[in-house]
């Protein structure tokens, strides 16, 4: 594996900072984005080329592979800043480890460890003065590549850019989280891309989310494609549920994203002796126990979305409510591991990184 060093990375600073425009009291998700950002080029077998330069518009030829064939991948990463000014990431080696799972499904160029660890950290470095300190608020991470090699032939292009771009973030969700169990559409299937974080995951939850949104629903929560009886996840994150005292997830497979977030969130449940089942959920079971009153909980978890609770769902034309409940899970896992992210709290786990 090749590797570079801090000082192979070239480093162009802006002229004058935009951080002043910026109201770190209210701020939105990903929709401010820091001074700077890395950019990195794969040609002719190789990554090379490692800079940072000021965010801003990019150059590429309309016959760029992306825009034809949509050969892109990204990663959804935080960085917390302590009450000291230090920074931490949250097993940022799972997500770079996650990102070439992607790279190899979509037939693109692996990246070496050094490339994504070196250019993050050099980045947050030279932006720390963006990462917001607020409750709630983190620098969002978002390290992508896609295909910049030009072409119409169908077949993976030779030329890629690893990048990297910083959004100092609010929370996902302004409120609670409504969501429509999905029973036409699906977003991914055995065999598929939903495991890997390639854009086209995404763009294709838009249209049936738009639909459930006109309904007044937040996200998705995706059904197996086959029969459509399975819950699997919502569009932007982990789903589990807690019927009784016991917390379930379903299991991970080519279908599904296997977030960072929902295997933390099992390894706290574990330590806190909450009995904990990852196995197949049925929409039928999950139906009966709000009728009956045994569904407690249902919450989201991911990166953007931390451990969003779900105050409800549909599902074909019924609405369920979940009431309130004490010693909520969704509470305790968020404090837990948001303690440890903004390194309120030992971590036993070793997940925290300092930059
Ligand atoms: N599922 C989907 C489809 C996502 O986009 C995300 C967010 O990254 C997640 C789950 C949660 O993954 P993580 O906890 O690694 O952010
Ligand atoms: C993340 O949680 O980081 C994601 O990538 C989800 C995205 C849709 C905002």
């Amino acid at each position: 594996m090749e590797s570079i060093t801090k000082n192979a990375i070239s480093i162009e600073k802006v002229q004058s900072s935009k951080i002043a425009l910026v109201d770190f009291d209210n701020l939105a998700f990903g929709s401010v984005f820091s001074d700077h950002m890395l950019v990195c080029d794969y040609r002719n077998g190789a990554w090379e080329n490692p800079k940072i330069v000021p965010y801003g518009p990019i150059s590429l030829a309309p016959a760029a592979k992306i825009f034809h064939y949509g050969q892109s991948i990204f990663e959804g990463m935080k960085a917390y800043k302590d009450d000291t000014d230090s920074i931490f990431l949250f097993r940022p080696k799972d997500n770079h480890k996650r990102f070439n799972i992607s790279a190899s499904r979509m037939s693109m160029p692996e990246l070496p460890e050094e490339y994504f660890m070196e250019g993050l950290k050099t980045l947050l470095e030279l932006d720390k003065a963006w990462i917001p300190q607020s409750e709630g608020s983190a620098m969002y991470i978002r390290p992508f590549m896609f295909a910049s090699g030009e072409g119409f032939h169908a077949s993976p292009a030779d030329a890629y850019k690893f990048m990297i771009c910083l959004a100092p973030s609010g929370p996902y969700f302004a409120g609670k989280v409504k969501v429509l169990i999905e029973e036409k559409y699906s977003r991914s299937a055995n065999g598929g891309v939903g495991y890997a974080k390639t854009g086209g995951n995404y763009a294709g939850q838009f249209h049936p989310t738009q639909l459930a949104k006109s309904k007044g629903y937040h996200q998705v929560i995706w059904t197996d494609d086959h029969k459509h009886e399975n819950i699997e996840e919502a569009g932007a994150m982990n789903i589990f549920v807690r019927i009784g005292d016991t917390l379930i997830t379903g299991p991970t497979s080519d279908r599904i994203l296997d977030g960072i977030t929902r295997k933390s969130v099992l390894e706290v449940a574990e330590s806190e002796g909450i009995k904990t089942e990852v196995r197949t959920i049925t929409v039928t079971e999950v139906v009966a126990a709000a009728k009956d009153g045994s569904l407690k909980e249902m919450f989201g978890a991911g990166t953007a979305a931390v451990i969003s609770p779900i105050a409800g769902f549909g599902y074909r034309d019924t609405d369920y409510e979940l009431q309130e409940v004490e010693n909520s899970y969704a509470a305790l896992f968020k404090k837990r591991i948001t303690d440890i992210q903004y390194n309120r709290a030992k971590d036993p786990f070793g997940w925290r990184v300092e930059v």
